[in-house]
């Protein structure tokens, strides 16, 4: 319910996507927001007024002179109302009006009349996407503080493939609830590692863990929504990478290890922050197979030999200038000693240990925040909730890094 007691003004212009509004509005509020609708003339060609009304509950408007708003000023009621305005689909022809500061009509008056966020997400044929006007167009509508979600590329509805297709309803609504989310993360670039590893016996068999990888991945969501540019190193895990994160797979610990090691060397922006969330496995087999182990006629056991795993946590909290590091850890007796214990032999600022046995696989966990100050508890909750609390936390505690850094260095 990340979207609860917002409310947002959904405006609908004419294209086929308008069908995908429907969806749209429903996402919205299966995320918790009010949803009124404003449909252009153009829009109620592609889908009926009625489909929005028994979706959102509210009457859908059309007309400027609507009687049902008193004083004929449905335009300023309407955008006072909303936290934010989304057009989605925004056609061509609206974008145009929007840049130009046109009010021909209830949708693009109420725009006009804002003083609050305008988002759009285009919809168009590749060939008019791309065109010097809706170019300069979509230039001037940044310029003017409006966010422009996608479009997406593929097929489209005309039967050819590009740029213009609308962005999908849920990639939609993701942009939507990051759009509310305070950017605590601007400028950061963060690193995390994500679920169980994998390690190979033979070709078909290996040894892992329950780790589903769940709060690896909603820490991830939340720092991209917090405004982190974020890098996701994932053990074997099948939920679906969230929106605009970069994802790299991996199976064994020694992979997770060398991706880790890739992209803090890697050019550009170095990370600042590196989560390890990730079950890493301690150790790997050393005598693996690789051919398919065989029972034998004696019915001999194989014997597995054992190798340790590189620590990647504590490599990475040792190197010279590394970024700031959080580690995690199932902890069942005596948190806060061990926890301590295992902040100072990993070297970490911040421990993060999951309080209770059984979270492995679950949707809700509960939190204690291990660093130096002491202890700080985040009771249960969804480990989505918790992974926005805890980047908060993270947030707080990096920019004060950042301040003690900046007081420490020598002045120019
Ligand atoms: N970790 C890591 N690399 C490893 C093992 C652990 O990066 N080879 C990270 C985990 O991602 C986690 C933290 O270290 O953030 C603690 O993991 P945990 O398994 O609790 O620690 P261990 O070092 O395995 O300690 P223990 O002796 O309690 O098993």
């Amino acid at each position: 319910m990340e979207l609860r007691n917002r409310h947002l003004l959904l405006g609908i212009t004419g294209g086929v996507a308008a069908y995908k509004a429907a969806e749209l509005a429903r996402e919205l509020q299966r995320r918790g927001a009010t949803v009124q609708v404003v449909m252009t003339e153009a829009a109620t060609r592609f889908i009926g007024t009625a489909t929005f009304q028994a979706l959102t509950g509210q009457p859908v408007f059309t007309d400027q002179w609507d009687p049902r708003i008193a004083n004929s000023m449905a335009h300023i009621e309407l955008s006072r109302r909303a936290d934010a305005i989304l057009i989605a689909p925004a056609s061509a022809d609206f974008l145009a009006k929007l840049a130009h500061g046109l009010a021909d009509d209830l949708l693009s008056t109420l725009c006009l009349a804002r003083s609050r966020p305008l988002l759009v997400a285009p919809a168009m044929n590749r060939e008019m996407w791309a065109q010097a006007p809706t170019r300069r167009n979509i230039a001037q509508l940044r310029e003017d503080g409006v966010r422009v979600l996608g479009p997406a590329s593929g097929e489209q509805a005309c039967g050819e493939t590009g740029e213009g297709r609308m962005l999908e309803p849920e990639d939609i609504a993701e942009d939507i609830v990051a759009h509310f989310v305070p950017q605590r993360l601007a400028g950061v670039s963060a690193l995390i590692t994500a679920g169980p590893t994998f390690e190979p016996i033979d070709p078909v068999r290996g040894i892992t863990n329950l780790s589903s990888g769940k709060m690896g991945f909603a820490i991830a969501r939340a720092c991209r929504q917090a405004g982190a540019q974020v890098t996701l190193v994932a053990g074997p895990t099948a939920l679906p990478t969230p929106r605009g994160v970069h994802r790299v797979d991996v199976r064994t610990a020694r992979q997770m290890h060398q991706a880790v090691l890739d992209q803090l060397d890697a050019p550009g922006a170095r990370p600042g922050l590196f989560v390890a969330v990730a079950a890493v496995a301690d150790w790997r087999v050393a005598n693996a197979s690789s051919s398919k182990l065989k029972k034998t006629p004696d019915g001999a056991p194989p014997v597995l030999q054992f190798a340790q795993n590189p620590d990647i946590l504590a490599e990475v909290a040792a190197r010279p200038a590394a970024p700031y590091c959080v580690g995690f850890a199932a902890e069942s007796e005596d948190l806060e000693r061990n926890g301590q214990d295992k902040r100072a032999r990993k070297g970490v600022p911040l421990l993060v240990a999951n309080i209770g046995h059984e979270t492995f696989g679950q949707d809700d966990n509960e939190l204690l925040l291990i660093d130096a100050e002491g202890l700080q508890r985040l009771p249960r909750a969804s480990k989505q909730a918790l992974a926005a609390q805890l980047v908060a936390e993270i947030a707080q505690r990096l920019a004060a890094t950042g301040a003690a850094a900046r007081a420490q260095a020598p002045t120019p």
